[in-house]
């Protein structure tokens, strides 16, 4: 708790030894706009990687019924045997939960690609990898059964993985400083939008029966076609074309068009400054993230927001949701709208999250969406509880569930994903990113191959393991996470070095446990 006001600290008051006190300075005043190119490449990143993640994460909820049926017609026009219930419970589980462990998987190699090939031409090859995962799913209808369509979810899930890792990353690089938060919560705005389209096509009026819903998984190929066009016209990263490739004159022409000014030296000054001191260290790996101090506390933050974001419980209220509503004396049709309307509540929170994020700061939304949450996840619990005396309780959980979107729309639902890029520099950033998509996508799978257990053997008191996580959850973040609004990488990184590093010295961790004080080289 002592370190707490130097967290807090805004980063012009010079205490921060090691840091060339003008660059800060001059990072700080120059706040900068958004320009159209800039919108563009905010845009053509969104469209294709981080709406997909969306919409593919929701497009098989709501016409889970009508793929049963599909997996079934298919099982017995192979075998010539009817389907046990149990098998089909058990193929439909895997057609959903391939999903994560694909997201698993390509969330972790997503950060070696990026750094390999680059941000740009990872996702361009993504949309590739989208496309043959759609026609996959979209084929399974006519030609191969079940089988296809699970491999077709197994690509997806790799997909929106990839997808996961590398849309931060890339529109936290092309956004000025001041900027980095809104346009980081783009990404979650475009997940929530695909999520409420994915919704809105399964309905059964729409595309969510029988023969329509190939066109219902089919419809992700639109915005894939829609980032092929549109992605080529936009700059690789500044950071990644000077770090990466030690390219200054094109980091500069990447810079000039995305601020629309030749006015770019400054900015540039401040990658260069970054790329020639990461020539002198040695580049690091997974490994060493765990081994060096100075990287070990903020790979344990960024874990920690990743799990405070899906240990929250939001997707077990996203799949509770429906039946709680039922409950509450909403017809079945309602309650599916009721359902609807809580993702409308996420995306309107969602952008005024991306509007107060760059104002308020990461770490004070992050904390009032958790408390949020936390006061919500007792309403619901509350609402549950009395909802068998008094059916007006109902109208209880509906209120909390409401307030529980709004809560995690305000920070836990974006902040996480661009948070991790904030917290490290160039070299140890594509790792830890790499280790925080991969827990993510994790805690993603458990709660939803979990929940339903919990549910049966602590019924209505199904949230309050929720509750005791989100409480730890708060405590964690009020005491370790820093700000890093309006912070360059270098005052963010001094944070966790000047605590207890020497300049120029790293603390290691030897194979005895113990630490030791290692020079850098
Ligand atoms: C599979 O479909 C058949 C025919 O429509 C139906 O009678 C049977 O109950 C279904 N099996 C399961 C496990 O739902």
């Amino acid at each position: 708790m002592a370190d707490e006001p130097l967290l807090r600290d805004r980063p012009g008051n010079h205490r921060f030894g090691s840091i060339d006190p003008d660059s800060a300075h001059v990072q700080n005043m120059t706040r900068k706009n958004f320009t159209k190119s800039l919108l563009f490449s905010i845009f053509a990143c969104v469209i294709g990687s981080s709406y997909q993640f969306g919409f593919n994460t929701g497009v098989l909820n709501a016409p889970q019924k009508v793929i049963e049926k599909f997996i079934n017609e298919t099982y017995t026009n192979q075998t010539g045997h009817e389907i046990q219930e149990s098998t089909l419970t058990l193929l439909w589980s895997i057609t959903v939960s391939i999903y994560c462990i694909g997201g698993m998987i390509g969330g972790f190699a997503a950060g070696y690609l990026c750094n390999g090939f680059g941000r740009k031409r990872t996702m361009l090859a993504n949309i590739l990898l989208n496309i043959v995962a759609g026609v996959m799913a979209v084929l399974s209808k006519y030609f191969g059964g079940y089988e296809l369509l699970i491999a077709g979810r197994f690509m997806m899930g790799i997909n929106c993985g990839i997808s996961t890792g590398v849309a931060p990353l890339y529109l936290s690089e092309i956004a000025p400083t001041n900027l980095r938060g809104t346009s980081g919560t783009i990404n979650q705005f475009a997940i929530v939008v695909g999520i409420l389209v994915a919704q809105v096509l399964g309905l059964k009026q729409i595309l969510g029966t029988s023969d329509l819903w190939p066109y219902l998984v089919g419809t992700t190929l639109i915005p894939s076609v829609i980032q092929l066009l549109c992605l080529p016209c936009c700059p690789e990263t500044p950071q990644y074309l000077m770090v990466a490739k030690g390219d200054r004159a094109a980091a500069e022409k990447a810079l000039i068009y995305l601020r629309q000014t030749h006015n770019v030296q400054e900015e540039l000054d401040v990658i260069e400054e970054e790329y020639e001191k990461l020539k002198s260290e040695t580049k690091l790996g997974i490994r060493d993230l765990f081994r060096v101090s100075s990287l070990r506390q903020p790979l344990l933050i960024s874990v920690m927001m990743m799990l405070s974001q899906q240990l929250s419980g939001i997707n077990a209220v996203v799949y509770y949701s429906t039946s709680i509503f039922e409950r509450a004396g909403l017809s079945i049709e309602n309650a599916q709208y009721a359902t609807l309307g809580t993702s409308v509540v996420n995306v309107v929170m969602t952008f005024v999250s991306a509007v107060l994020i760059d104002h308020l700061g990461r770490r004070t939304l992050h904390l009032h969406g958790l408390g949020g949450m936390l006061i919500c996840t007792c309403i619901i619990s509350v609402g549950l509880l009395w909802q068998n005396q008094w059916p007006w309780a109902s109208y209880i959980c509906i209120a909390g569930i409401m307030l529980y979107f709004v809560a995690f729309a305000i920070g836990p639902g974006s902040i996480p994903w661009f948070y991790v890029a904030e917290l490290f520099s160039q070299s140890p950033r594509a790792p830890a990113v790499a280790v925080a998509v991969l827990v993510n996508w994790f805690a993603n799978f458990l709660v939803g191959f979990g929940f339903p257990v919990i549910q049966k053997t602590l019924e209505n008191y199904a949230f309050v393991p929720f509750l005791i996580l989100l409480g730890l959850f708060w405590t964690y973040t009020y005491i370790k996470a820093p700000e890093t609004k309006n912070r360059s990488i270098e005052e963010i990184t001094a944070i966790f070095r000047d605590k207890d590093d020497l300049p120029g010295y790293s603390r290691l961790t030897n194979n005895k446990g113990n630490d030791e004080i290692v020079k850098n080289v």
